[in-house]
């Protein structure tokens, strides 16, 4: 059964003239382990895919590194041909190597086979939102991303992107995107406990740029912390119930992407980012990060 958008939690926010719900969802766990090669149940993954559209969910974030090239494939098998209301968010700037790791891919050759192969597995003729993968593994590194940014933003000239972002970036390096061009948002690593993009997120808010957290439930390393499990037994929820409710509070220009593979779970994180939180609970979670 669908439900309409405007009712999952959080409601919806424009990315730039796209408007999406805020409460996405990550399609980086239907992919094998650590991100390799196809998931062990390709029809489990096809359904949670289909389940998000049925629920409401507006924007699926995906990257052509995720397997590689598996969950695009995905997406496209269970969602293809794509409602108009759906917006699929990509990136570029890393791929894999034989060992899974993500060596970067930032030379302007690199970006520009990657958009391509973004839109053929996607089976798009544009791509809605493509954010430019900074950093390594281990998080946001220094230095310039000109080159890398003006290649995208010279793809966009050309109709193949519609607008763009960046993640895992340093304010100074979304400071120097935004210098260059228009960004519709920033993806960076930020949950309760990691607290280190506070500031960042009140400068974006202000220009209503989009903040969207990956690892919202810590990712590989599922979020723990006392006062989480408090406050979760406090109101009969599931922590990551309350880990994504808070993110919903904390700031209007976040947009939740959860990640998960499986169908209940995701049922489970729709229904809990609506979790009300009092002043109390909310003052309890703020310790958690700082
Ligand atoms: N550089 C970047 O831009 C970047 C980097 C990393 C990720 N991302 C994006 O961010 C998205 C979110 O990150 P993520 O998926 O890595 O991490 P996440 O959303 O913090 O956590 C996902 C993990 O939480 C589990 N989970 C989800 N719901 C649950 C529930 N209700 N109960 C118990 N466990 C639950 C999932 O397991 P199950 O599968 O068992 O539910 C999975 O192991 C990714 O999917 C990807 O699209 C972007």
């Amino acid at each position: 059964m669908s439900t309409p958008s405007a009712s999952l939690p959080g409601g919806t926010w424009t990315l730039g003239d796209l408007t999406v719900t805020r409460f996405g969802y990550g399609a980086m766990q239907l992919a094998g382990p650590w991100v390799m090669g196809p998931p062990a149940d390709p029809d489990g993954a096809l359904a949670v895919l289909r389940e998000a559209v049925g629920l409401g969910i507006t924007h699926i974030d995906t990257a052509d590194a995720y397997g590689p090239h598996i969950t695009n494939r995905l997406i496209r098998e269970a969602l293809h041909p794509y409602r108009d209301a759906l917006h699929i968010v990509t990136k570029v700037g890393a791929t894999r190597d034989q060992q899974g790791g993500w060596p970067p891919a930032r030379r302007p050759e690199q970006l520009r086979r990657a958009v391509r192969e973004n839109l053929d597995t996607l089976g798009l003729e544009t791509l809605d939102v493509v954010n430019l993968r900074l950093g390594d593994a281990q998080g946001p590194v220094t230095g310039s991303l000109a080159e890398a940014f003006e290649t995208l933003v010279e793809l966009r000239q050309q109709g193949l992107i519609r607008h763009l972002g960046v993640s895992n970036a340093t304010a100074e390096q979304v400071a120097e995107a935004r210098a260059i061009a228009p960004i519709v948002c920033v993806k960076n690593m930020y949950n309760l406990a990691h607290r280190q993009d506070d500031e960042l997120i009140d400068e974006l808010a202000e220009q209503h740029i989009a903040y969207v957290p990956f690892f919202p439930l810590g990712g590989f390393s599922p979020l723990q912390s006392s006062a989480l499990t408090a406050v979760a037994g406090r109101l009969g929820a599931a922590p990551m119930s309350v880990a994504l409710a808070w993110l919903l509070r904390r700031s209007p220009n976040i947009l939740l992407i959860p990640g998960t593979s499986s169908a209940a779970h995701l049922r489970e994180n729709v229904v809990g980012a609506g979790l009300p939180l009092s002043d109390e609970d909310l003052t309890e979670l703020d310790k958690i990060g700082r």
